[in-house]
């Protein structure tokens, strides 16, 4: 088991920026002017990024405390660390740093006082996501999704653009950058070829949702799926706001700014953002989406604005704000981009937002309200909330709901939306902390005994077969209707380093630990409690795996956080409107 022994500064330096590229130093390598700017955003926030009192585990000598120059004096509570000692400058320098400790299941040596003992799963998860690389043409582009030589494959054989997204971090996290780099530059290749279904053609921006190598005679080829292949036909809309985050977590732990200041990686961000950006008939700053876009693949109910969508949308926007450079047009872009995240988060943060008082407040809510003075903007009827969402709700803890949309208020909880929320400070400080009250309050609903359920609750008789269009795969606590997915402990993780609340995550990775090899790396689990290996679940299914390294490793060496993270921006998050001020002339 895993031992934590507290926030260790051993070896903390304060070398100027350019010394610290010059030394070549692991501890100072991140402190350029250019890293500066890629976080100018997120330093000008002197909130704690790691927030709450526990202590952490291994935050050591080699995590590059570079801006911490107090000299060293032990274990250190992480209440006392700012996010400018932390996130923002403390990145993870592995290009430089190797192998890191979690690889192969090798104890790290001489790495300060951190204990961190590698479980026995950890060599074994390594070992699989190794063989899960795919190669085109002997270089490394991708995992594959699973593994499993019992089952059909059907497109499990491919590289799938979210799934790949865990194993990036995890070779990030390693020191092995290559795979992750051949990755973004392929996807982009795919991005510049033409996407039609029937006669129709895509948006020039959209990223493809998989890819195969396709080996023969001739030589490798790669097959790209935009949604032409997939079950339903819907496009990802997830897979170029993964492409930019991974590409900004490329960037900032390897310190490698050329990739993205490529000319081709700036139109590809422009690309995509053109279509995310594009002005329609919206009245909201939300993306519309169709159902199924996401992870979340199939028909679920999800159409309108998911919460999914919403906050890796956000995410996205800021990690493209930090990487794109004003020339070629991206300085419209980048005016544009905080536009929306003002609306967003705005949007965002008070429509979507449930907790006890709220719930309370809808319950009571008035209809038919006209004007720009209306309360129930949305025209809810009361009578539209589910008796679940009651109980459901703790006096203290709350969540970002599945969906607003007009008198339609999609209260599912979704665990994808609320992590990332979390990571790209889309919620407030406190709506973090309540989201994590929610975990520990609804533990046995959300967690069970595998972590993590992809929404709670299921949708049963009716409802399912109205909203789901009675998918056999889809059935209540199973798959996307509220079944578990190991894959999720790696956002949980994070989301827990972020709010200060590791001992959470420690909790779901100890359930993790007892079954998940065992039951050979399954891609999901059924049941209420999520005590089922899935009824279609694939073994060997590659984020499963590479998700519980990412944990692992993030928990080891917190510093990790920054390549997925951000700290609320106070300069594009202006104070929260009150309800009549929200119409401008
Ligand atoms: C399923 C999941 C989807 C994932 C794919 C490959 O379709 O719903 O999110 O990307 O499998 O693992």
């Amino acid at each position: 088991m895993s031992k934590f022994t507290g926030l260790s500064l051993d070896n903390a330096t304060s070398a100027p920026a350019s010394e610290s590229m010059s030394a070549h130093s692991p501890l100072s390598i991140f402190i350029t002017t250019r890293d500066a700017e890629l976080e100018e955003e997120a330093c000008s926030s002197d909130a704690t990024m790691i927030r709450g009192g526990g202590v952490m585990s291994g935050l050591s000598s080699r995590a590059g405390l570079a801006s911490c120059n107090s000299p060293r004096v032990g274990p250190r509570p992480l209440e006392t660390v700012k996010s400018t000692d932390c996130l923002e400058n403390l990145l993870s320098p592995s290009n430089l740093v190797q192998p890191r400790s979690s690889c192969a299941g090798t104890p790290r040596v001489g790495a300060g006082v951190s204990t961190f003992e590698p479980h026995l799963m950890v060599s074994e998860a390594w070992e699989n996501l190794r063989k899960s690389r795919v190669f085109f043409k002997d270089i490394p582009v991708g995992t594959i999704a699973a593994l499993d030589p019992t089952e059909e494959a059907l497109n499990y054989n491919q590289v799938f653009v979210r799934d790949f997204v865990p194993s990036a971090l995890a070779f990030l996290m390693n020191g092995e950058p290559e795979i992750v780099k051949n990755f973004l530059l392929k996807a982009l290749r795919l991005q510049a070829r033409e996407k039609r279904i029937d006669w129709f053609t895509l948006g020039e921006g959209v990223m493809p949702a998989s890819f195969k190598v396709v080996a023969s005679a001739k030589g490798d080829t790669i097959v790209p799926d935009f949604g032409e292949s997939a079950i339903g036909r819907v496009a990802p809309v997830d897979s170029g706001f993964w492409w930019i985050i991974l590409l900004r977590a490329y960037t900032k732990s390897t310190g490698d700014y050329t990739l993205a200041e490529m000319a081709d990686c700036q139109r590809g961000m422009r690309l995509i953002l053109s279509i995310c950006l594009a002005e329609g008939f919206d009245t909201f700053p939300t993306l519309l989406c169709a159902d199924g876009c996401c992870m979340i693949d199939r028909r679920m109910g999800i159409y309108g604005s998911p919460i999914e969508i919403q906050a890796l949308f956000f995410l996205a926007l800021r990690c493209a704000r930090a990487l794109l450079k004003p020339e070629g047009g991206g300085k419209e872009f980048l005016e544009r981009i905080d536009k929306r995240l003002h609306a967003l988060s705005f949007h965002i943060r008070s429509y979507f937002w449930l907790d006890f008082q709220q719930l309370n407040n809808i319950y009571r809510y008035k209809t038919e309200e006209y004007s720009h003075t209306a309360v129930n903007k949305f025209n809810v009827i009361p009578d539209s909330i589910p008796d679940w969402v009651f109980d459901f709700m703790p006096m203290k803890g709350g969540y970002f709901i599945g969906n607003v949309s007009p008198a339609r208020m999609d209260f599912r909880w979704f665990c994808l939306g609320n992590c990332i929320a979390i990571l790209g400070s889309l919620a407030t400080p406190e709506q973090e902390s309540a989201i994590m009250d929610l975990f520990e309050a609804r533990w046995v609903d959300l967690v069970g005994e595998m972590p993590l359920k992809i929404s709670f609750p299921a949708l049963e008789g009716n409802e399912w077969k109205i909203v789901t269009g009675c998918d056999p795969k889809n059935t209540r606590w199973s798959y996307h209707n509220g079944g578990s997915w190991p894959v999720l402990l790696w956002m949980l993780t994070a989301a827990c380093i972020k709010t200060g609340r590791p001992q959470i995550a420690r909790r779901a990775i100890e359930l993790v630990e007892a079954r998940l090899s065992r039951d050979n790396w399954a891609e999901y689990y059924d049941g209420k409690l999520g005590r089922y290996v899935g009824k279609q679940a694939r073994k060997f299914q590659t984020w499963s795996i590479a998700g519980y390294l990412v944990s692992k490793m993030l928990l080891e060496d917190p510093s990790h956080l920054g390549m997925i993270a951000l700290e609320d921006n106070k300069k594009i998050m202006k104070p929260a409107m009150t309800r009549s001020s929200s119409w401008t002339i």
